[in-house]
């Protein structure tokens, strides 16, 4: 639980300056550890970000009979880079087939775990996740893609059961939509499988050419990594690895959109400025600048920025993670932004959070008009999820008075030290105890 309290005296009164660090990809690192599972031995993989989540894969895993120490070295100062860990798991040739609801429940991204498990095992009960309150997310492509592998699943009592005693066989298949989650899944299930496994409509986002790179490096046979295609020779038997995390570009989107809004000159150590071509592009047509650096880029904004409308898409589109802090920007911009969700459909309950800080908008199905207001008015609101929950803290940033953002913990699943790197920065934000 707990609280975050911001105070401003509204947009670009108090810029922010200096340098933030940007550690691994939560989602990336999740999936990676999940793809661990498929080589007994010791896989060590660099670059996990210090957050709630990551420790709870690897209690899962545990639980599925690994052995995980995740570390912290440099974790004495928390703004700083060194808050990057490592988690090295011990995989044993015989794992556990099941995934509790206990833990499941705590992490979606649980699910990962599915299809190399099928691999292994060659049988897999995993829990039907919970994960953020956006939108029913379901698992019908991830289902039909291991029915396809040869798997034969059903859900009973609240886990997905899959059992294919004779092993996964190579097939081809397609995806309706590129979901992350079915790609991660099916692509680790076919990496063992047995003759070719051709995937059609997969995502392309950055954290999934990660896991690619991994299981590469770990002895499978993929290619069109990065493509929309990938095709997957199926090998007996894959080795451990030590692999480094992709760059987390959805908390440097975030560090991009708080020098928007609240202004200054922001340096994004670390941050990879074409995983978010389109975001960037969007921001300098609105009046920032951004300047390439050697260990990251430097966002400058010294003026009140010009809306632009924005549309959610599969990578390289713009980001669903991003569009909260998008309708934050907007409502304080000058001019008009319609806001297109096309991932979430429930990502606009942060619309009304919004609006109790005084940002005028309306929402119809997924689509949000957002019409920019000089400032926003501070008022206690509620978190819902890891990127609603950062968004309101940045719209804090441009309302006059004190804003609290409740239940802050959602915030610490996706940010480590989000308070305390942007109190380092000039913003006054603190965390407030229950
Ligand atoms: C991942 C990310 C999340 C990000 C999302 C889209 C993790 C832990 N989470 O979520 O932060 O917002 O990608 O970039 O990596 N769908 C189905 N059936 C399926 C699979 C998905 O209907 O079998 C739907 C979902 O309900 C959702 C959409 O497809 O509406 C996108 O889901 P997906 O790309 O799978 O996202 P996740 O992997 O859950």
């Amino acid at each position: 639980m707990g609280s975050f309290r911001v105070v401003s005296e509204g947009p670009l009164t108090r810029p922010l300056s200096g340098t933030v660090h940007v550690g691994g990809a939560k989602n990336s690192a999740l999936k990676l550890m999940a793809g661990a599972l498929l080589a007994p031995g010791r896989s060590v993989i660099h670059n996990v970000p210090n957050i709630l989540d990551v420790a709870v894969m690897g209690q899962l895993l545990r639980q599925l009979g690994c052995t995980v120490e995740i570390a912290y070295p440099g974790d004495a100062d928390p703004t700083c880079e060194s808050t990057a860990g490592r988690a090295t798991i011990d995989v044993p040739e015989e794992l556990e087939h099941k995934a509790p609801y206990e833990l499941v429940r705590r992490l979606r991204a649980s699910i990962a775990v599915l299809g190399p498990l099928v691999a292994r095992c060659h049988r897999a009960s995993v829990a039907l996740p919970g994960g953020d309150a956006i939108g029913s997310r379901g698992l019908d492509m991830h289902i039909l893609g291991l029915q396809e592998l040869g798997a034969v699943v059903r859900i009973e009592h609240g886990q997905v059961v899959a059992e294919v005693p004779g092993g996964l066989r190579g097939a081809s298949l397609w995806l309706d939509f590129p979901s992350v989650g079915a790609t991660e899944n099916l692509l680790m299930a076919a990496v063992m499988a047995q003759g070719t496994t051709v995937i059609d409509n997969v995502a392309r986002e950055p954290e999934i050419i990660d896991l690619c790179e991994m299981l590469v490096a770990m002895g499978a046979r993929i290619d069109g990594v990065s493509t929309s295609t990938l095709a997957i020779e199926g090998v007996d038997r894959l080795h451990p690895v030590e692999h480094t995390t992709v760059t987390d570009r959805i908390v440097t989107g975030t560090w991009v959109f708080a020098s928007a809004i609240a202004g200054g000159d922001l340096h994004i150590s670390g941050g990879v400025a074409h995983h978010l071509d389109i975001v960037l592009d969007k921001l300098v047509a609105a009046g920032a600048e951004i300047v390439q650096g050697e260990t990251g880029f430097t966002v400058s904004t010294h003026q009140r920025l010009t809306s632009f409308d924005v549309a959610t898409l599969p990578y390289p589109g713009f980001p669903t993670d991003l569009q909260p802090f998008a309708m934050a920007l907007a409502s304080v911009s000058s001019g008009t932004a319609m806001i297109t969700e096309n991932v979430f459909e429930a990502r606009f309950m942060f619309a009304q959070e919004l609006a109790r800080l005084g940002a005028d908008l309306r929402t119809d199905g997924h689509h949000a008009v957002v019409r920019g207001v000089p400032m926003l008015s501070g008022a206690p609101v509620v978190a819902h999820d890891i990127r609603a929950g950062a968004a309101l803290v940045l719209a804090g940033l441009a309302a006059q008075g004190t804003t609290v953002v409740a239940e802050s913990q959602h915030i610490d699943r996706g940010y480590p030290w989000f308070a305390e790197a942007l109190a380092s920065v000039g913003a006054e934000v603190s965390r407030l105890p229950d």
